[in-house]
């Protein structure tokens, strides 16, 4: 089925689009980030994972409406700082959050005092020698997790992340002993996380305070993680983002009435804030059958967007017909050009190749992915050569603002040049 275009693009917005800057490109629409920003405002802080889309452009428009931000790398690090977030306390703009700290990362965060999540009681050990009452959240895996794939669960036994709930009382006993400052407890159990495992993780938050009250610790904030799915099939539930506010909020309530203080309530997203504020544009090069089955491949690959590649992961798509002439269906495979089988954009999680039904393509028309504003270009890699593909955001009337340029092969060769 051609999904309507998203983002209110038309097609001539596309054809305009393709036609200035060049395919592949990444189209980000501001008016959906901030809408989704809003959907989310009873909670204290949001934090951005900006994992999910962290070009710096994106990351100014987050701040710019009060949007914190949470870095996963020395590289993120840098990212927010150059999008103007303020390093340090209280004010907390920039969370680190980790399993390991590299010695990059480590002199970053001390230098800049910037709270560390820490997934690791190593991590803690680490930094209380170079950076005395330093800022840390832990961040506990509380024993489950869940995912819309196993690759995106972050909880449970065989998940390396956070630290497991039973060292809880000896990571706070590291807090204390080595004199680190904490600044709140945080979990998050997966990516693309159904409703009933959501709700699990407030009662094993509120476990965990009333274990470090038991300590004599207090816990300033708690953390809800992210995880908050979108639908990206049509007819898919959509999040209901107040029941879920109204949940960590009775959380917080019973928390603050336990330890007699203020509980500051944070929720930490980032496919939920830009997945559906962006779309792939590639352009069809070529259509060829393959018995049953009939392809249709475009100029973009898993180098640009991995999620079907990595996971199965659904897009919808909508074809755009060069000729604007109306098209009858017909069953499609869409793949990339990329020298490997799996470059396939229509694919289930084993890697079976999926047909669906598409407007038929020629060569020339141009092919829009849905819902990839979230782990979509900062995904992508090199692969096969392939220079990273531009990306557009467009707000409102204002015309369509380059906010990255198309790298050339030239850059890539150039780090050669040794
Ligand atoms: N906080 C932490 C500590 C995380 O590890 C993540 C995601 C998030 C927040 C944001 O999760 P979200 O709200 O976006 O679900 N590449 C995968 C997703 C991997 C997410 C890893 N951590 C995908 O394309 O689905």
């Amino acid at each position: 089925m051609n999904a309507s275009l998203p983002l209110s693009l038309s097609e001539n917005t596309v054809r305009e689009l393709v036609q200035r800057f060049g395919t592949p490109l990444w189209v980000y629409d501001a008016a959906t980030v901030r809408e989704r920003i809003e959907a989310l405002r009873a909670f204290d802080t949001i934090r951005f994972a900006q994992k999910a889309c962290s070009n710096t452009h994106i990351l100014r428009l987050m701040r710019a409406q009060g949007v914190k931000v949470d870095a996963v790398s020395h590289g993120e690090i840098l990212r927010a700082l150059a999008a103007g977030y303020e390093p340090g306390t209280p004010a907390q703009e920039i969370v680190f959050t980790a399993d390991v700290l590299d010695a990059a990362t480590l002199a970053c965060v001390a230098q800049h005092r910037i709270p560390v999540n820490a997934g690791s009681i190593d991590m803690l050990h680490q930094l209380a020698a170079v950076s005395p009452g330093h800022p840390v959240w832990l961040r506990l895996n509380p024993g489950f997790g869940h995912g819309h794939s196993n690759k995106t669960n972050t909880g449970g036994e065989h998940s390396k992340h956070g630290i497991w709930h039973t060292e809880f009382e000896a990571a706070l006993e590291v807090v204390r002993a080595r004199g680190l400052v904490l600044a709140g407890l945080h979990m998050h159990i997966g990516s693309g996380v159904d409703y009933a495992h959501l709700a699990q993780v407030g009662e094993a938050m509120l476990g965990l305070v009333r274990r470090a009250h038991a300590l004599g610790l207090q816990v300033p904030a708690i953390s809800a993680g992210g995880g908050l799915s979108i639908p990206y099939q049509a007819g898919a539930p959509r999040v209901d983002v107040q029941h879920y506010f109204g949940l960590w909020d009775e959380v917080r309530r019973q928390a603050q009435q336990l330890q007699g203080r203020e509980v500051h309530l944070e929720i930490e997203p980032g496919r939920y804030l830009v997945a559906e504020s962006g779309v792939l544009l590639s352009e069809v090069r070529a259509v060829k059958d393959a018995g049953a089955n009939h392809f249709v491949l475009v100029d973009a690959g898993f180098n640009e967007l991995m999620r079907p590649a990595m996971y199965g992961a659904y897009h919808a798509m909508s074809l755009v017909a060069a000729d604007a002439q109306a098209r009858a269906a017909r069953l499609s495979v869409v793949a990339g050009p990329l020298c490997e089988s799996g470059d396939v954009f229509t694919q289930g999680e084993g890697g079976t190749v999926l047909a669906r039904p598409l407007p038929q393509a020629q060569v020339g028309d141009w092919l829009v992915v849905h819902d990839t504003g979230a782990y979509g270009a900062s995904m992508s890699s090199n692969y096969n050569s392939r220079p990273l593909a531009a990306e557009v955001l467009l707000d409102g009337a204002a015309p369509p603002r380059l906010i990255r340029r198309r790298q050339t092969v030239q850059e890539l060769l150039d780090l050669e040049a040794v």
